[in-house]
């Protein structure tokens, strides 16, 4: 027998690997910098997860980008401190990436957190946070990297997709995979449908990743 499509989006949500978290409790809170360009639902749902003490860990700074980034204003909403570094105001994309460290070790960044950080890094940040950098990207990688990730998967007619939570290396949506989250594609996703759908295994995933990672 066939499930209904509205069976399936409730019940087709495989996130591996499947966790229970430590008691962390008793630790001092993993110091995080996050990294974003855009909207921020990620943003938010970490630092939600902070607040609701599922994730033991505090938002040093947010450092975005971009001026109009809704992140900047999400940050503000929680207090927590953030600081516009406008990749277009520097000459090369090191000489950004070494400003962007210099902040992020001004306010005592353990972790470093992309999330939805549209810049390609370089080895200047990532020889700063060495397997200390945690990216999320809308598909299940290594399928479909880069930008436009959920409209590759519609033009590709993949019937699964999801998520990816990740260590950051050099190669960009490479490095060693923390968790996935599996999303079905539907007959008649939109790259917006699809998306959201994602966004919501997204916001699952991303501090359970951040906790399986440095909550150690
Ligand atoms: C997410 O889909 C993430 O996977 C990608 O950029 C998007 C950011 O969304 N890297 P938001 O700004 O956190 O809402």
């Amino acid at each position: 027998m066939f499930m209904s499509e509205d069976s399936l989006i409730n019940t087709a949500s495989l996130i591996s690997p499947h966790i229970s978290l430590v008691d962390a409790s008793s630790r001092a809170p993993v110091k995080l910098g996050i990294m974003a360009s855009g909207n921020g639902s990620n943003f938010e749902v970490v630092a939600q997860a902070i607040e609701d003490g599922k994730l033991n860990a505090q938002i040093q700074v947010l450092i975005y980008n971009n001026p109009s980034a809704k992140a900047a204003v999400r940050a503000k909403n929680r207090g927590v401190e953030s600081v516009l570094l406008n990749h277009r105001d520097y000459p090369s994309r090191e000489e950004f990436d070494r400003q962007i460290v210099q902040t992020l070790h001004q306010y005592e960044v353990e972790w470093v957190i992309m999330a939805g950080w549209m810049r390609l890094v370089s080895q200047v940040l990532i020889d700063a946070f060495p397997n200390k950098m945690i990216n999320i990207h809308p598909s299940l990688l290594p399928s479909f990297k880069g930008v436009r990730a959920v409209e590759q998967a519609l033009e590709a007619g993949v019937k699964i997709t999801g998520c990816t939570v990740h260590l950051l290396c050099l190669e960009m949506d490479s490095g060693p995979i923390l968790m996935q989250a599996a999303v079905p594609v539907l007959p008649d996703d939109t790259p917006e449908t699809l998306h959201g759908r994602i966004q919501v295994q997204e916001h699952r995933i991303l501090p359970l990743a951040i906790a399986l990672a440095a909550q150690k």
